[in-house]
């Protein structure tokens, strides 16, 4: 029997990677959901307009669709929306996590997997293993604190959270960039940009997330992974990387410390993951940073 899965936020960066690749998985039916219309717009799946923030629309899908498997990437995932409007940042993160696995409670669900974020940690410290304290820097990082901790209650059906870092790659009709979109497309412009030098991250190419998502999915694994690109970079040594491989002058790059910038909302300094619990337990290797740079560019 073909489990049936549900990714919610399926119009966004990962849900479409994710849509594409279950697709091909001949043991798995698909239902993408995502708010609104379906802007994937491919063939053999099943698009259902959900917004997971609406408790009676979600409790209406899960009883009609009675996935197995939900894997959970709709978010609010802008820190400055989340800092503005700490309320909906709460409905948005943290009720519709929780309305999905009451529904899902309901309707038989085998398997809930959460996708959360570096911004759990405090940014003191880089290269983190799934143990280190969570102790979030800004709003965002705490909505997705709160629905982790909802995921990780006493459930009848399997929990995993995926904590991914600095996602890359395109999609059609992305509601928001990334930042080697965001650099490939000033540079071309002709527009100086300054970049941060004293940030760091672990890239992840958004087709290594997907393909972490479903490792867990099919080796039925439970708990916290973090799912990561391996290379540990500043934003400043990712501009210079997508500018060198796109032949733009660097010329037009400045570096600058965070501290340039009076953001809303704090973003941590360092982070990055430690990806050897994925490996060993999943199997997961990611694809090299420049080897991620060609894929986009290609
Ligand atoms: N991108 C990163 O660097 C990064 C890093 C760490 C963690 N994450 C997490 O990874 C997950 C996937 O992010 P992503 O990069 O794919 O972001 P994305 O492209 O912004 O996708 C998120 C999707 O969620 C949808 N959504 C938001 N609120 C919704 C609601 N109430 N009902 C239904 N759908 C809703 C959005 O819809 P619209 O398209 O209509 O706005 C969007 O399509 C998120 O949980 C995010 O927090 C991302």
């Amino acid at each position: 029997m073909r489990n049936r899965v549900l990714i919610t936020g399926a119009n966004g960066l990962l849900g479409q990677h994710l849509t594409k690749l279950l697709l091909t998985k001949k043991n798995i039916e698909v239902f993408a959901s995502g708010r609104g219309k379906d802007r994937l717009l491919e063939q053999g799946y099943n698009y259902i307009s959900m917004d997971v923030s609406i408790e009676k629309e979600v409790d209406d899908v899960i009883a009609s669709v009675k996935p197995d498997i939900i894997i959970h990437a709709a978010a609010i995932s802008k820190v400055e929306n989340c800092e503005d409007n700490n309320n909906e940042a709460i409905l948005q993160n943290v009720s519709a996590t929780a309305f999905l696995l009451k529904a899902g409670k309901n309707n038989g669900l085998k398997h809930f997997i959460f996708i959360s974020t570096d911004f759990v940690f405090s940014g003191d410290k880089g290269m983190l293993t799934e143990e280190e304290r969570r102790d979030p820097p800004n709003f965002y990082g705490q909505t997705k604190l709160m629905a982790e901790d909802c995921v990780m209650q006493n459930w009848p059906f399997k929990t995993s959270i995926v904590r991914t870092c600095l996602v890359y790659g395109q999609v059609k009709d992305m509601s928001r960039t990334n930042i080697m979109l965001w650099v490939k497309n000033n540079l071309k412009k002709g527009n100086p940009i300054k970049v941060v030098n004293d940030q760091y991250r672990t890239p992840t190419y958004v087709k290594d997330l997907a393909q972490g998502c479903f490792l867990i999915l099919d080796k039925e694994a439970e708990g916290v992974f973090h799912i990561s690109g391996k290379d540990y970079l500043t934003p400043y040594a990712i501009a210079l990387k997508v500018a060198k491989k796109l032949n733009f002058s660097t010329n037009l790059i400045t570096e600058v410390t965070a501290g340039t910038f009076k953001e809303n909302g704090k973003r941590p300094l360092k982070t990055g993951f430690d990806i050897s619990k994925s490996k060993n337990i999943l199997g997961y290797e990611p694809i090299s940073f420049n080897k991620g740079l060609e894929e986009v560019v290609k």
